[in-house]
């Protein structure tokens, strides 16, 4: 496929056909995502291909219980898990976690995501990552950056096979649960969970910004770009 079209039409897919995905598909994904980039070329990723139904269900369980988390934030009209949320805030978002529950359908992504046709957990070794904003006195994100371009790069592969899929980073509220159930190294943390499969339907039109919404000239407050 052309390139263009990856990169504008790779949208979330979260509900799959049943089809089986031939692990020598998944593995050409895989080859194909290696390439990405990182910091130092450190390649800090490690993937567990998930097969066995008890681990994929405990997984499964620990990601409902975050989403629930995730969806008490949205009723509470907050951005979930924002750095930058108060501890006020936070604990609203907590306090309807009820609400959130009675809104779980049996057949949401979240409560069906064990069973997607293949399930990769996304781990990265701490130490091996170039993480140049950790001395300063706030949230840390560059780290993220040694990991993620990988695992977009997954998700254009599997684009490019017939394949759609999402990642996902709540289950890492769960992050010790998972660590254990997965043998993950003390020095490792679960960066994403990604489910992939046939599409059931593929999005065809992306939302997204508009370059002049985001993109401005000389200051964050200069001029919008608008590329004339
Ligand atoms: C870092 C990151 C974390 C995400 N975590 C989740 C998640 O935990 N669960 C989920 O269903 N989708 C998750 N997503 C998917 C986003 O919701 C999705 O990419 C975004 O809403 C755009 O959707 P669209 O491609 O359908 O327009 C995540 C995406 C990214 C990039």
């Amino acid at each position: 496929m052309e390139l263009r079209d990856a990169l504008r039409g790779t949208g979330a897919v979260r509900k799959f056909l049943p089809d089986y995905v031939d692990d020598a598909v998944l593995f050409r994904v895989l080859d194909d995502a290696r390439f990405g980039p990182s910091g130092g070329n450190r390649q800090a990723w490690h993937v567990i291909v998930l097969r066995d139904v008890a681990i994929r269900e405990a997984l499964g369980a620990l990601y409902l219980d975050a989403w629930h988390d995730y969806v008490g934030h949205v009723l509470e009209g907050l951005v979930p898990f924002s750095p930058l949320a108060t501890d006020d805030e936070r604990s609203l978002a907590t306090s309807r976690r009820g609400d959130a529950i009675a809104l779980s359908q049996p057949d949401g992504f979240a409560e069906t995501i064990a069973s997607a046709p293949v399930l990769l957990a996304v781990s990265v070794d701490l130490g091996a990552l170039a993480a140049t904003d950790r001395d300063l006195d706030r949230y840390q994100i560059v780290g993220g950056a040694s990991v993620y371009p990988f695992i977009w790069n997954v998700l254009l592969a599997a684009h490019e096979y017939g394949l759609g899929g999402v990642m996902t980073t709540v289950a890492t509220r769960r992050e010790p649960e998972v660590a254990q159930l997965l043998r993950l190294p003390a020095t490792h943390a679960l960066a994403a969970v990604v489910a992939l499969g046939r599409p059931e339907k593929r999005p065809t039109k992306l939302t997204r910004k508009r370059v002049d919404e985001f993109v401005t000239v000389d200051r964050y407050d200069g001029e919008a770009f608008t590329g004339q």
